[in-house]
Parts: structure tokens; C-alpha cells; sequence
């Protein structure tokens, strides 16, 4: 193995041992079309360190790259900044192999890996502010609790300059190229904001408040190492990726309509083309999302710029359609903030569920400026509801985006 998987030198002291795991198409239910990758770091100080581990089925590799710049019996000290599998999933049998001399984690990370592992491996708690000395050179830790679990931090290499700050800033993106400076902007930009609308999201609030910290720390890192996709190593595109990063937290609303909808025999999807088209008419930029092709990590995404939400789902058995409750469900809990929206859809008997999807929206604080109900297959008049409907969302988009 030592032969085949090689680290990457990322700076003179810092090298990648992480996986490129090509193959990753389901990441919690997040759709993983480009892959991803699980980094991890190798700090080559007189305390030999190594940052986060891999997911499990991968930690041959992970020890084949450290294997292939030294011997992984020398790593002195092992940090986990995040405790998610996809980066602990073989730190129990990393720190077996290794004997290292010292686990460090957040307050909270020694308590998670505890209850995550059951296991009676003594962890060092850090906090913010803390710092290691591994002789010469500094490693400091900031708790970002809630970025995205309680147990989350960067550390920061003082001397080399390397924030690693494991999910933020990443991406799931497998690429043979490492560092973001080899890869069309196009493709990361929408790959980050897929990944920071399916995980970042909902905790926008906290990503303000840790950027403003960083702004007043004067805090000027030459590489931010993540733990999912490129590296940042310019000062340009790490400027890029914080500003991308602070445009996504705010969510200030845009003249970008979403029409999500499932159907069972053309009419609530009638209605949706109806409303996009009157949404078109009245000035806004419209994405319509059918379920049966749209899957729910690609709605997040292109909610994380919209104004406007309008949700259309059939009556099935009293209910929503599944595919329906699905995505409100998921919508639901990344709580998307400052949008506008609108229920509809088609009835037969009991026409339960413009009701229902109403009250998923309003529950998530989206302001309800209209609904349209259909029984069976929409009417002229129907039709003519649904397009003003969407005249009159795109007239608030248009005024609040002015
Ligand atoms: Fe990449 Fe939250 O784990």
C-alpha cells in the first residue's frame, strides 16, 4: 500500500493523507454526484500530529499516505476536530495502531467520542484559545460549537499559517487535483453551495457571528485545509469562499422563485407551469422542480438564493403526496429564512393537502401570499388564479429586490 497512496505536500510542514472516495453518491441523504473526499493532515513538527482520520473502510489508506513520509508509529498526537464518522470512523483503530501519546478534542468532541464509541480511550478536551506546543511551532483550537455539531473546532497552525476547519469551507467533490486553484470556479462555487445549503444552513446565524470573530482576531490564514474537498491556498479564492460564505448566512432574498411540486395525473403540475408562467410574466427568475427528477439536496440548493417558495402537492389518502412531505420535511429542518411562498395543488374528494402544506410553511416562518386550490383537473378560472398568483409573488420579489 505504501507505494501506491502518496501524501501531498501542502506546505512545508503540512501534507494530505487524506481519501478521494469516488464513488460516494448518498451522503445522508444529501445526492453526492461528484463524490467527496474525507481530508486529513499530517503536521511534520518535533510532535508529530495528525489532523482527523477518515471514514472507516478507508483507514488503510489514511495510514498508507502518513506511511509514505514517515512511520505511523511516530504520530505523537492525534486531534479530532469534528466527530462525525465520515472523519472518527477510524480513529479508534488509527489511535490502536499508532499509540499516540496524546487524542485532543473540543470540550465537547471528548464527550461526543465517549458516547459515539462507548470506548475508554482517554481524549484531552481543549478550547478555544488553547494551544499545543509541538516544538517550534503552535497548534491553537477555536470551538465553532453547532458548525455544524456541538462538538465541532478548527485548529490553526501558527508559523505555517493553515487554518484546518473540517466541514466548513468544503465541499463533497472528489477531483485528483487537491487545491481549489486547479478547479473552474463554476464547479466549486455551485458544489460549496450545495454542500452549505444541505448542512451549513441552518445554522447561518452562528456562520455570521464566527466570521465576524475572525474578521476581529485578524486571524489571516495562507491555507484553509478542510475536511471535505479542495484546499484553499490563495489569498484570493480563500477571500472568495469567506464571502460566498457570508452571502449564504445572510440570505438576503432575490428575485428567484422556486416551484416545487409532485403530480399524480398532470393537474397540480399544470398549475405550477401555470404559476411559473405568471411568476415569468411579473419579472422574477423561475426554477420549477418537479419531484420525479429533482432530488431534495438540489432543492436546498437552489433555495439557498431564492425569495420565493411555492409548494404544490395532490391529495393521496387524506394526505400530502410523499414525495411532498419528503422535501418539506428536509426544507423544514434546514430552516431556510426570508422567503415568500404559496401552496397549491389538485384535488378529488377531500382536498387536504394545499391545507397542509400551508401550514409546513408557515411553520417555517415562510410568509403565505397565496394558495390555489383545483378539484380534479383545473379549470379555466384555476388556471387564471394561479398565474396571478404568481403576477402577484414576482411583484413582491421584483419591489424587495429594488
Ligand atoms: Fe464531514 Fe459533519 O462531517
Amino acid at each position: 500500500m505504501e507505494e501506491v497512496f502518496r501524501a501531498v505536500k501542502v506546505t512545508d510542514r503540512v501534507y494530505w493523507v487524506g481519501v478521494i472516495d469516488w464513488a460516494l453518491r448518498n451522503f445522508h441523504g444529501y445526492t453526492t454526484r461528484e463524490g467527496s473526499t474525507y481530508n486529513a493532515y499530517l503536521i511534520l513538527a518535533d510532535k508529530v500530529t495528525l489532523i482527523d482520520t477518515v471514514k472507516a473502510p478507508y483507514r488503510e489508506e489514511l495510514l498508507a499516505r502518513v506511511a509514505s513520509v514517515i512511520d505511523p508509529r511516530k504520530i505523537d498526537y492525534v486531534v479530532s476536530n469534528h466527530s462525525e464518522m465520515d472523519h472518527s470512523g477510524s480513529l479508534a483503530w488509527v489511535i490502536e495502531v499508532v499509540k499516540p501519546e496524546k487524542v485532543l478534542a473540543s470540550v465537547m468532541g471528548a464527550k461526543a467520542l465517549k458516547e459515539h464509541f462507548h470506548w475508554d480511550v482517554e481524549v484531552v478536551p481543549v478550547k478555544s484559545g488553547d494551544e499545543v506546543d509541538l516544538g517550534g511551532m503552535k497548534l491553537s483550537f477555536i470551538e465553532t460549537r453547532m458548525l455544524h455539531w456541538p462538538d465541532s473546532m478548527f485548529s490553526y497552525l501558527e508559523g505555517e499559517e493553515v487554518l484546518f476547519s473540517q466541514d466548513a469551507f468544503g465541499m463533497h467533490l472528489a477531483s485528483s487535483e487537491l487545491f481549489a486553484d486547479e478547479l473552474d470556479r463554476g464547479l466549486l462555487e455551485r458544489e460549496a453551495a450545495t454542500y452549505y445549503a444541505n448542512i451549513l444552513l441552518p445554522y447561518s446565524p452562528l456562520v455570521l457571528k464566527l466570521l465576524a470573530r475572525v474578521r476581529e482576531t485578524g486571524l489571516k490564514p495562507r491555507v484553509v485545509a478542510t475536511d471535505h474537498g479542495p484546499i484553499w491556498r490563495r489569498g484570493e479564492d480563500i477571500a472568495w469562499i469567506l464571502g460566498l460564505y457570508e452571502r449564504w448566512a445572510l440570505q438576503k432574498p432575490t428575485k428567484k422563485a422556486v416551484v416545487v411540486y409532485d403530480t399524480m395525473w398532470g393537474s397540480t403540475a399544470l398549475m405550477a407551469r401555470t404559476l411559473a408562467d405568471g411568476l415569468a410574466a411579473g419579472g422574477a427568475q423561475v426554477k420549477l422542480m418537479p419531484l420525479e427528477g429533482s432530488h431534495r439536496s438540489d432543492v436546498a440548493a437552489e433555495i439557498l438564493d431564492a425569495g420565493a417558495l411555492l409548494v404544490g402537492s395532490p391529495t393521496l389518502n387524506n394526505n400530502l403526496f410523499p414525495s411532498v412531505a419528503d422535501i418539506l420535511t428536509y426544507l423544514r429542518g434546514l430552516r431556510p429564512q426570508n422567503l415568500i411562498g404559496a401552496a397549491f395543488g389538485s384535488y378529488g374528494w377531500s382536498g387536504e393537502s394545499v391545507k397542509q402544506v400551508r401550514e409546513v410553511l408557515e411553520a417555517m416562518k415562510v410568509e403565505v401570499v397565496g394558495e390555489v386550490k383545483s378539484k380534479y383537473v383545473p379549470t379555466r378560472e384555476v388556471l387564471q388564479e394561479c398565474y396571478s398568483l404568481g403576477l402577484q409573488i414576482a411583484q413582491r420579489l421584483v419591489e424587495g429586490d429594488e
